[in-house]
Parts: structure tokens; sequence; C-alpha cells
């Protein structure tokens, strides 16, 4: 069993869109916390409980107004967002504007000027939140995400004395898609605010170093940032992980190994459970990925009941049209393979369009032989770290999209471009039959880097990095 390490820098205020619970109201009118969508949230959790920290966000619903409280080792301060903000910086320019530009325009970006107002007028909301909290002069505030990007300079402004750090969990786009956002500048000018900006791949930090030099006219040198005033930051990559040894230990426990048993026996104990686990967003390329094994299926590579797919596809911004399009085709495409290649009770594909509690994730992964990761753009993807920190059997293969900033780490996988349903086809039927010394010897390998790159490494390299580059000028 491995150890746990822990963070060991002093209380640090997150601030991200959302707070690590969501406020849900139920049919009688009552209100429920319920665990937040994302990895985001699963990654930050084990970090800001290690330090006993801050965390200021959005409680998930609108104009929901409630006093900052102390739950689960954290102390959280709500930010309350009406239902017009939640429509046009949420749905709007966080996710119809800098969602699709971020991942390549995997979708169609919308520019929407009132979109844009609400998203400042937020961001200032955010900023005044922590201006409040940070108490302590000096104090260490790292701001997450694509949905916060004007914070840092934001708070800048109210709070010199603060170490301020943003961490951005999605990619930074190249020059050439980066250059589309009408207001590039401001988005660049409100990330300069922070002594030092992480990315998960280098490529990303570039990306970003390059649109800071095109529109603020900033100098750069390798990975430090001079502004105009003299002052200087940092932009580098942190590639962000999962907290191992905690998932490892749920993976060991009998009653994870007895459930997994459970599931494979409730599957019709096939020879084969090939695994997909995904927001259900157009990023994750599961339109893609059907077709591909519909494909192997049609063809009869892979045989049904013999193989089985389980397709998790959590809800996901479900306001918004084009993730409502998404579902339309995906359930469509499910019920085409399903209606080819079914037998009475023997689904060929099982999906499954909800959550999951953490230790029921912990079965399913320890329950799947393949693991199929094929975002078509991610800045990190955790999915797949998170099933190869569940391996202790180091059994199992992880199939993995070239196109997530993971297969910079875990090379041990079996890499494909999700765009080549070919190539996909043939990395499945490889992960399929691969034997147990190839198989063990690749998740070995993965398990030795998510082992010794958690969680906790990246935030004390994030936070140690900004300690060195940060000068508090209070
Ligand atoms: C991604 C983003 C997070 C976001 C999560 C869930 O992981 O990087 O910032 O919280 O998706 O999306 P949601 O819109 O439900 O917060």
């Amino acid at each position: 069993m491995l150890s746990s390490s822990s963070t060991s820098e002093r209380p640090v205020v997150v601030v991200a869109n959302r707070l690590p619970v969501d406020q849900v109201r139920l049919a009688d009118g009552a209100t429920e916390w319920h665990p937040s969508p994302g990895g985001l949230v699963a990654a930050l959790e084990p970090v800001v409980q290690a330090s006993g920290g801050t965390w200021v966000g959005w409680p998930g619903a609108a104009d929901v107004e409630l006093e900052a409280f102390d739950a689960d080792g954290m102390h959280i301060v709500p930010v309350s967002l009406s239902a017009d903000e939640v429509a046009d910086y949420y749905e709007g320019f966080s996710n119809g504007t800098l969602w699709p530009l971020y991942h390549d325009v995997t979708g169609e970006p919308v520019f929407e000027r009132r979109w844009w107002d609400a998203y400042r007028e937020v961001n200032r909301r955010f900023a005044s939140a922590v201006a409040g909290a940070a108490t302590e002069p000096g104090s260490v505030v790292w701001v997450q995400d694509y949905q916060l990007q004007l914070v840092p300079a934001l708070l800048r402004e109210r709070r010199p004395d603060l170490q301020i750090g943003f961490f951005d969990h999605i990619p930074f786009p190249g020059w050439e898609i980066y250059a589309r956002l009408p207001w590039r500048r401001e988005v660049v000018e409100g990330l300069l605010g922070a002594d030092l900006v992480g990315f998960q791949r280098g490529a990303d930090a570039a990306n970003f170093l390059r649109a800071a030099r095109s529109t603020s006219g900033v100098v750069t040198r390798g990975s430090v940032i001079e502004r105009k005033d003299g002052r200087q930051l940092r932009a580098a990559s942190f590639p962000i992980s999962v907290d191992t040894a905690a998932l490892d230990c749920l993976a060991r426990r009998p009653e994870t190994l007895a459930r997994a048993a459970q599931l494979r026996s409730e599957l019709g104990d096939p020879e084969v459970l090939v695994l997909g686990v995904d927001r259900l967003d157009y990023t994750k390329g599961i339109l893609h990925r059907l077709r591909a094994y519909g494909e192997l299926l049609d063809e009869g590579h892979l045989e049904p009941p013999g193989t089985v797919l389980v397709q998790v596809a959590s809800p996901s911004r479900e306001r918004v049209e084009e993730y409502q399009r998404l579902r339309d085709e995906v359930e469509a495409t499910v019920g085409r393979i399903n209606g080819d290649h079914s037998a009475l009770g023997r689904p060929a594909v099982h999906y499954l369009h909800r959550t999951f509690p953490k230790e029921e994730m912990a079965a399913l992964y320890l329950a799947a032989d393949v693991m199929l990761v094929t975002p078509l753009r991610d800045g990190m993807n955790l999915v797949a770290k998170e099933y190869v920190a569940c391996r202790h059997d180091e059994r199992g293969a992880l199939v993995l999209s070239e196109f997530a900033g993971a297969a910079d780490e875990l090379r041990q996988a079996f890499l494909v471009n999700p765009w080549d349903i070919d190539g996909t086809k043939a990395a499945i039927r490889r992960a399929v039959a691969v034997g147990p010394p190839e198989s063990s010897r690749r998740m070995r390998a993965m398990r030795r880097r998510v082992i010794e790159f958690d969680v906790h490494h990246w935030a004390n390299a994030f936070l140690g990095a900004l300690a060195m580059v940060a000068e508090p000028q209070g």
C-alpha cells in the first residue's frame, strides 16, 4: 500500500468558479449538498483539506445567498451568481466562448459582447470576495481556471500584498486560434496580474508566452515575463495529478474488490470489459470513440456479449445548446449500436447518463480490462490517471488520446489520434489482445509515474515556485 504524502504549505486561499460541493434543490424545496463535477474539484479538494485552507467559489445554483461556513476541513466562502449571470458569465462566456476556443475549436465559439460584460462583472465580484477572505497580509491566493482569468489583475489592484498564483486546467490555444478572441488583450492582462501562471503542458505555457508578447508587448526570457512596470512573473507547466495513495487504498479495500467482481458478474461475466468515463462534453471524443467501437462490432473484430462496453457519461452544462445536441447524437449512436448488436437482456453498450460516487468508480476501474480515454482535446484528463492509480493489480490496458495532457506522461498507454477512426480501431484491438507480461510492464511504468507525481507533488511544485517568484509589496 502507498503512503499518503501531503501538501505541507501554509493555508492557501483557493478561488475556483465552483465550490467543491453544489447546492441542489430537491422537489420538495429542501436543499442538499452534492459533490461537484469535474477533475478540478477532485484534484484540489485533498490539497485544500491538507492545508486547512479556504475555498472561494459559486455554489452551483442561481441566486443562492449563503454565509461562509466550515466543512470537511475547509473554510468555504460562497459567491452568489444571479440567473442572468449564470446564463451570460458561466454558460455564455465561460462555456460558449472560452471552452470551445481553448479546446482548439472542437466546438464553435460564440463571441457575444453581453457575455463579456458579465464575465468582467463576475470576475470583479470574485476578486472582492477573495480580497475579503484572504485576511492575513501576504496570504497565498491560488486562482483556478478559465472562468476567472481576470481575477489575478483585479485582485492585485485591491491587495498588492498577496502572493497570487493562477492555474489553467484546460489547454491554452495557439496564437492563430487565441487571436480570434475580441478581448484577447484584456484576458492576457488579467493573467499577467499573477506572480505565477501555471499550465498543464509546456506547449500551453509557450502559447501563453506568445500571446502575452503579441498582445501586451511584454518581454519574455524562458519562462520569465518582464512587465512594462518592471514587475516579473513566470509562466510554466505543472501537470496536475490525482491523489494516488488515496485511490490506491480505496481500490484495495475488500468492498471495492468484491464490488468489481459483482459488476463483472452483473454484466454477464464478459471476457472483455471495455470502459469509457467522461463528462458528456464534445471535447471528450465520445462520438468518434463510439464510431470506432461500432465498426469493430460491425466487422466482427469484437463480439458481444463476450465483449461489453460500459460508457459512463456524466451530465454536464445541460442548458447549453451544444451539449444538448451532443447528448442527442450520443444517445442515437448508442441506440443504433445496441439495435444492431445486442441480444435480449445483453446490451452491447451499457450507457449510464449519471455520476457515481468514487467508491463505485474505483470498482468500475478495477473491473475494466480496457479503458478508453480518447478526447479530441483535453487539458490533462484525470480519468486516465485515476484508472492507473486504481490498478494495483498491474492489469488493465489504457487507450489514450495524444491530445490529452496525460499523454505527455503516460507514454506506455496505447496512444491514439482520436480523429483517426482506423487508428483508434487498431489501438482498441491491440489493447483487447495484449497479454499479461506486456500489459503489466506498461501498467507498472505508468503507475511509477502517478505514484511519484501525484496531486500533492503538483501542489507543492506550484506553491514552491510561487513562493520563489512572488515578492510581497505590501
Ligand atoms: C473541467 C473544468 C473545470 C470545471 C469542470 C466541470 O474540469 O476545467 O473548471 O469545473 O470541467 O464543469 P462545470 O462547468 O460543471 O463546472
